[in-house]
């Protein structure tokens, strides 16, 4: 029998969450169904997308490995689909919906965010009024215990170290909202360089504007701010190596087994935080019984993040991993080096953008046009802002999350783990790597037998043609020589 003050906490709660169907959100419902199972009900805010209903939506999400464990348990009715829209003013729920968010929710995990860089601070600015307008919701229910935020460390870019507070933001988010109401998008366009002046993209500013929001609601509604670093893999649960995600650092690593990532501008020593998503998430529900207990007027703070590893460090056990375990996904050889200049890094990947539109024009001279230039620009760009993370060493104070773990209880330390000290070891990269393979390439592990011996072919093709490329200019040197010592 646990003692698990957590589970206790969540019985006979429902919780709205926004964002469900995203990286973070699916496995937070997942761990509310599989520990937390007397809750009384999870609301799940779902937009339509690419002709597909909520429900159907849901239905696909819910075959993903990570539901594997609680396929067959009786526990999915209580899941309820909301369609709606952060994008649209109140959230796009009807008033019906609107009404039973206000009676029943008593929780609200708001994970929504379009985890896309360089967005228009219009499109942006949606999150802004849509985390408004849930604060407004909160302070209508009755019995409402807990707002989380699930924040980022990018909303505190622009320090080297970051306490758990909430910075002043760049501008107020009473002012932004009036700025994108008011200007039409060319001047939108025209100012937006200005107020991101520093910013690594708007994402981040618009972090650091919802966290201002969410503290001043403090006051009114019990409030909390988490704010994860970069999110990696799960490590334990509720499958050893999740990830679906296609924005986050994981997928840097798959683009570079793949071969198709070869320069990066890094500092290679310096060490990039980082935290594995189930302990997020394990973290999530606990900062959300902390948060029922605290007075109002306080809004926590949490940075939750481990000491991830060096770039350098990671790539030495990678390395590895990826002639232990080869994929047939591989493409290229792999090799990738790390640039501390932007202007090399910048040639080279120039370069290697070549080569890429030297395949799409092959492919449109065989009938088969592609446009894999552009999807590999789009990538770079945003592998640039994700590696602006590891090119700063930057200091973030965990007292707050260190002083929650504390005080859990022991049961709650088993069922709800987070305890982010020397995470990344070799053990725990092999998992990320395994994981990434299998879910973020599908490739399963019997592949590996074949995988080597396609390797070993890709080593030859590559290192061929390496060595034509260097006799060609050698060959070109040499036909300069004598042109300019005998013409
Ligand atoms: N992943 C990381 O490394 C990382 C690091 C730090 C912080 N975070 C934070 O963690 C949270 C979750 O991130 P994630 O990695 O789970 O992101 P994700 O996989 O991209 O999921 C984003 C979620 O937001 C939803 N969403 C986006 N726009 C929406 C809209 N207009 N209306 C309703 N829902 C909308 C998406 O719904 P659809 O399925 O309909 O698109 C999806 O469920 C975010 O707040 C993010 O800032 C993530």
């Amino acid at each position: 029998m646990s003692n698990s003050e957590i589970k206790q906490f969540f019985k006979n709660q429902t919780i709205f969450i926004t964002g469900g169907t995203g990286f973070l959100g699916k496995l937070i419902i997942e761990k509310l169904l599989r520990e937390c199972w007397d809750l009384k009900k999870i609301l799940v805010l779902v937009r339509p997308k690419k002709g597909k209903t909520p429900q159907e939506r849901f239905n696909e999400i819910l075959e993903r490995p990570c539901f594997h464990h609680i396929k067959n348990k009786n526990v999915w009715e209580k899941i309820s689909l909301m369609e709606g829209d952060c994008d649209k003013p109140l959230l796009g729920l009807t008033d019906k919906d609107i009404e039973v968010l206000k009676n029943e929710t008593t929780c609200i995990i708001h994970a929504a965010i379009r985890v896309k860089f360089y967005q228009s601070l219009r499109e942006l600015s949606w999150h802004v009024r849509a985390t408004k307008d849930l604060v407004e919701f909160a302070k209508d229910m009755k019995n409402f215990k807990a707002f989380v935020y699930i924040s980022s460390q990018g909303a505190c870019c622009l320090r080297n170290h970051i306490k758990e507070i909430v910075y002043p933001p760049p501008i107020k988010p009473e002012t932004l909202l009036s700025l994108v109401e008011t200007c039409d998008d060319s001047v939108l366009e025209k100012i937006t360089p200005g107020l991101l002046h520093g910013w690594y993209d708007s994402y981040c500013y618009i972090k650091s504007i919802t966290e201002d929001l969410v503290k001043t609601s403090g006051d009114l509604i019990p409030t909390t701010i988490i704010r994860p670093s970069n999110i990696s893999s799960t490590l334990q649960e509720p499958i050893e190596g999740w990830n679906d995600t296609s924005l986050a650092a994981v997928s840097v690593i798959k683009g570079m087994c793949m071969g198709l990532v070869r320069t990066l501008n890094v500092y290679p020593e310096i060490p990039v935080h980082t935290v594995p998503a189930d302990y997020v998430v394990n973290f999530t529900l606990a900062a959300a019984w902390k948060t029922a207990q605290n007075s109002f007027n306080t809004t926590m703070v949490y940075n939750c993040t481990g000491e991830g590893l060096s770039c350098e460090k990671l790539l030495e056990y990678l390395e590895t991993f990826y002639f232990e375990f080869p994929s047939m996904k591989y493409l290229w050889f792999a090799s990738v080096t790390f640039r501390r200049s932007k202007f090399w890094h910048q040639v080279w990947l120039t370069f290697y953008t070549f080569i890429v539109y030297v395949f799409d024009f092959v492919f449109l001279c065989t009938g088969n046009p592609t446009n894999y230039a552009t999807l590999y620009k789009n990538a770079y760009r945003q592998i640039d802002v994700l590696t602006n993370f590891c090119r700063r060493r930057v200091q973030c104070d965990t007292t707050n999350v260190r002083t929650l773990w504390k005080n859990m209880s022991q049961d709650d330390k088993t069922l709800f783990e987070f305890h982010t000290e020397k995470i990344y070891t070799y053990d725990a990269v092999k998992t990320m790597f395994l994981g990434m393979r299998l879910y973020l390439l599908n490739d399963p592990i019997e592949t590996v037998p074949a995988a080597r011996k396609r390797l070993r072919k890709l080593y030859i093709v590559h290192y061929s043609i390496f060595a034509l490329f260097l006799f060609l200019i050698y060959r070109f040197f040499r036909f300069l020589l004598y042109f300019v010592f005998t013409v």
